[in-house]
């Protein structure tokens, strides 16, 4: 499981004057809703309180000392005993507020922070980041008011200069295997540069989807390299799984089961079966993964429903 923090700090580093967020960026909420639903939330019980209601469509822990029940929360008495509740999640987001990101960024393998320009007045600050991390990624919106950016960073060891092109893949795979897409992703497009490689690509495009990269270039980069070689096993996994987040589920699963019969092991049999089981998303003319069939489908499935 991933522990990931996510916040919007001002270039001084505030997050919150008087229990509330010093501004109002929609377009920045939309970005929280979007990347946390689904999963697990932890906040601290005034972050709660600000907010006033638990956020839907995710599982809310509040961390309090003394607080009893929060209808629709789940409470947790300290850090450790969160986490512990979220475990088996895929990914859970550290929320806030400042006591609790102080506690929480050693832990957190990703960092998801907007940057709010200018100098505001607050109370609360967001702390400064151990040591490790590395920007990987990185979203300016000039446009929004005030301007802000949009950075995610992950703990790695540096990628250091002057490595080359195979160490570059080799770490993009242990990054991969850790699902830290951003470092893989950020390993895989450099190792191309200094040495084009099709299974790299297709490397490449798997973590470029998966880091929220755009679907088209994943894809028909996915597609080049199972056309340079198609028997390549890696690459087959690859192509399907990126042509199913892509939104193409039949060619994808067409593309796993030739994997499976072209001798692909039990990851593809593993892929099949989650895919394959899988029912139809609530509202078809969107994405699976758009926060509204997330949402529904959670709900529903809540309901016994789904
Ligand atoms: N900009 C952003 O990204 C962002 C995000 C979130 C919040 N905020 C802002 O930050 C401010 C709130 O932050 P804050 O630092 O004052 O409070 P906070 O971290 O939200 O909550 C502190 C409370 O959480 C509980 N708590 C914290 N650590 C705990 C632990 N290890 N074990 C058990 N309980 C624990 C305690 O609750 P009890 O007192 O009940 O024991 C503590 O009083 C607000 O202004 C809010 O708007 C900003």
């Amino acid at each position: 499981m991933i522990i990931s923090t996510i916040a919007a700090m001002s270039d001084n580093r505030v997050i919150g004057a008087d229990g509330r967020l010093p501004w109002n960026i929609p377009s920045d909420l939309t970005r929280f809703r979007s990347i946390t639903m689904g999963h697990a939330v932890i906040m601290g019980r005034k972050t709660y309180e600000s907010i006033g209601q638990p956020l839907v469509g995710r599982r809310n822990i509040v961390l309090t000392r003394r607080g009893s029940q929060i209808e629709g929360c789940e409470i947790a008495r300290n850090l450790h005993a969160a986490i512990a509740a979220a475990e088996g999640e895929e990914e859970v987001f550290i929320c806030g507020g400042g006591e609790v990101f102080e506690e929480a960024l050693p832990l957190c393998q990703r960092v998801y922070l907007t940057i709010v320009h200018g100098n505001y007045q607050g109370d609360v600050l967001f702390p400064e980041l151990p040591a490790g991390f590395v920007e990987l990624h990185r979203e300016e919106f000039p446009d929004t008011t005030p301007p802000s950016s949009f950075v995610v960073m992950e703990k790695v060891e540096r990628v250091e200069a002057g490595v080359d092109a195979q160490q570059l893949r080799r770490k993009g795979r242990e990054a991969l295997n850790r699902q830290l897409f951003f470092l893989a992703r950020r390993c895989f497009e450099q190792a191309q540069t200094l040495e084009e490689n099709p299974e790299t690509a297709s490397d490449l495009a798997f973590s470029l989807i998966k880091s929220g990269g755009e679907a088209r270039q994943a894809r028909e980069m996915a597609e080049k390299a199972l056309w340079q070689e198609p028997k390549n096993i890696r690459i087959i996994l690859n192509t399907g799984r990126v042509l199913i987040l892509s939104g193409d589920k039949s060619k994808g699963l067409d593309t796993l089961r030739k994997g499976v019969k072209a001798g692909g092991g039990p990851e593809f049999l593993a892929e099949l079966a989650r895919c394959g089981t899988r029912k139809l998303q609530p509202i078809k003319s969107l994405p699976r993964s758009h926060p509204l069939n997330r949402y529904l489908g959670l709900m529903l499935h809540r309901m016994n429903l789904k």
